[in-house]
């Protein structure tokens, strides 16, 4: 850790819990990107099915669409293998791990170059145990030997899972200190996810992130709807914990983004995303990039949503209200400047639901106004005092996401959608137009400087019907 003192210095500057997180300096807002597993698991038969088995030829694939569909200038930027991607034995001259000769031909490190040359990063999945849990060589017993290995093929970021594991528990939180450590002694920069407290529940969590920047808090998600509330559930259960430890370097994982897959809904995507901007976790699509529908994509695009989770103040939210006659739920978000994200989320099964809201039950105080927007809409609702009452409807199943901030969002998301939308047009339009204003600025004043020298310096009276020469 000694390795990158000024790292230690600017964090100080940043926030102040960032000095409890691991120092590595990665992290500082919640990792984004595309991973495996929930799509693709641990499909190995190239022969009959080449074009969803877990080789190389699919990451590449899933690359080439976060630059291509605009992923990438949204944020996403990790593209990480899980499990499966390796021969079933080390290589037994070196005691290396081997990536699978058949699905990655060209290895590890190659791999890894074809994401940098396209401003991505390449994630890497080992097993804190004997074996991965679907049986490949694991990392226990090989921990210097397989974290060089990392660093020497230019990876970037480490899931380390827990199956396998010895049966101590104090020799597992030693091994997963032990691997952040050595991690960080290599000198390359490379992200640390870690399984340590996934399926445990009286996990130390201030502990973990001192050692971690991003750890599973729950059990595997699945395409399901299901299995994405009992997330949500399971996060609100522990939320006075778990936002204690949330800070810029260390962040709680929910687990994959499922929206482009099969089961969701539009409705129930929407609260998945806004649900996992809310809470601060990591933005990992796991999905068929090459094939999700247009509206997933808008979903998964969002950049006013995703600002949330991207906030500099790294903060969790917290469910703040149930109000069980329209079975609803709002959840808030701190953000900085003393702005706040909001969630009106509905678990009822029946119609919309129309959910009223004060500013001040938000815990919105200020004397002054909050401009708000909606950030699925992209629309500024108006500006509100803190006791003027919002009203939102919302579909079951589904989410309104708000912004309250300060200051005036006409002159912030003007700048914002400039800045961030990447929209050459409109930008060179934009540049056109200032252009055009200031020759047209110099050719006035130009005009009436010489219309000055002839009418007061030389005393001939202005034509101004006319072009004077
Ligand atoms: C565990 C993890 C999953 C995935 C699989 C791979 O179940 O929790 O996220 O990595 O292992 O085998």
């Amino acid at each position: 850790m000694s390795r990158w003192p000024f790292l230690i210095t600017l964090s100080v500057s940043f926030h102040v819990a960032i000095v409890s997180a691991l120092d590595n300096g990665l992290g500082q807002t919640p990792p984004m990107g595309w991973l495996a597993w929930e799509r693709f698991r641990c499909n190995v038969d190239c022969d009959n099915d080449p074009k969803n088995c877990v080789s190389e030829n699919l990451f590449k694939e899933m690359a080439d669409h976060l630059v291509s569909d605009g992923f990438l200038d949204a944020g996403y930027n990790y593209v990480n293998i899980d499990d499966c991607w390796m021969e079933e034995e080390r290589d037994p001259d070196t005691g290396r791990l081997v990536p699978d000769r058949k699905r990655f031909p060209n290895g590890i490190k190659s791999l890894a170059s074809y994401m940098h040359e396209r401003g991505l990063k390449l994630g890497i999945y080992e097993d804190y145990g004997n074996m991965t849990c679907q049986n490949y060589p694991g990392l226990y017993g090989h921990e210097e030997t397989d974290i060089q290995t990392f660093a020497d093929w230019g990876v970037d970021s480490l899931k380390l899972d827990k199956c396998h594991r010895p049966k101590s528990p104090a020799i597992v939180n030693e091994g997963f200190k032990n691997v952040s450590r050595l991690l960080n002694a290599t000198g390359r920069h490379i992200l640390y996810t870690c399984e340590w407290p996934a399926k445990v529940t009286q996990s130390n969590y201030q502990m973990i992130a001192k050692y971690c920047n991003t750890w599973r808090v729950h059990s595997d998600i699945q395409d399901s709807w299901d299995s994405v509330i009992a997330t949500i559930d399971y996060t609100a259960a522990n939320q006075d914990v778990f936002s204690s430890v949330s800070a810029p370097g260390s962040f709680n994982d929910l687990d994959m983004l499922v929206i482009g897959d099969f089961s969701l809904s539009p409705d129930q995507s929407k609260t998945q995303m806004a649900m996992w901007c809310i809470l601060a976790s990591p933005l990992l699509m796991s999905n068929d990039l090459r094939g999700i529908s247009d509206w997933a994509k808008d979903i998964l695009l969002n950049k006013e949503v995703i600002e949330v989770n991207q906030d500099s103040l790294g903060a969790m939210g917290k469910k703040i209200i149930k109000q069980v006659e329209t079975n609803t739920e709002v959840w808030s978000k701190p953000l900085v400047n003393d702005s706040q994200a909001v969630a009106v989320f509905s678990r009822s099964t029946s119609v919309p639901q129309t959910v009223h809201l004060t500013l001040h039950q938000l815990g919105l105080n200020s004397s002054t106004f909050y401009y708000i927007r909606d950030l699925f809409e992209h629309k500024t609702l108006g500006r509100y005092s803190k006791d003027d009452i919002i009203s939102v409807t919302v579909n079951p199943g589904g989410v309104v996401m708000l912004r309250a901030s300060l200051t005036s969002p006409d002159y912030l998301y003007l700048s914002h959608f400039l800045y961030v939308s990447n929209q050459p047009a409109i930008l060179s339009l934009c540049l056109l137009f200032i252009i055009v204003f200031c020759l047209h600025k110099i050719y006035l004043e130009q005009r009436y400087t010489r219309l000055y020298t002839r009418v007061i310096l030389q005393g001939i009276p202005p034509v101004w019907s006319q072009k004077e020469t």
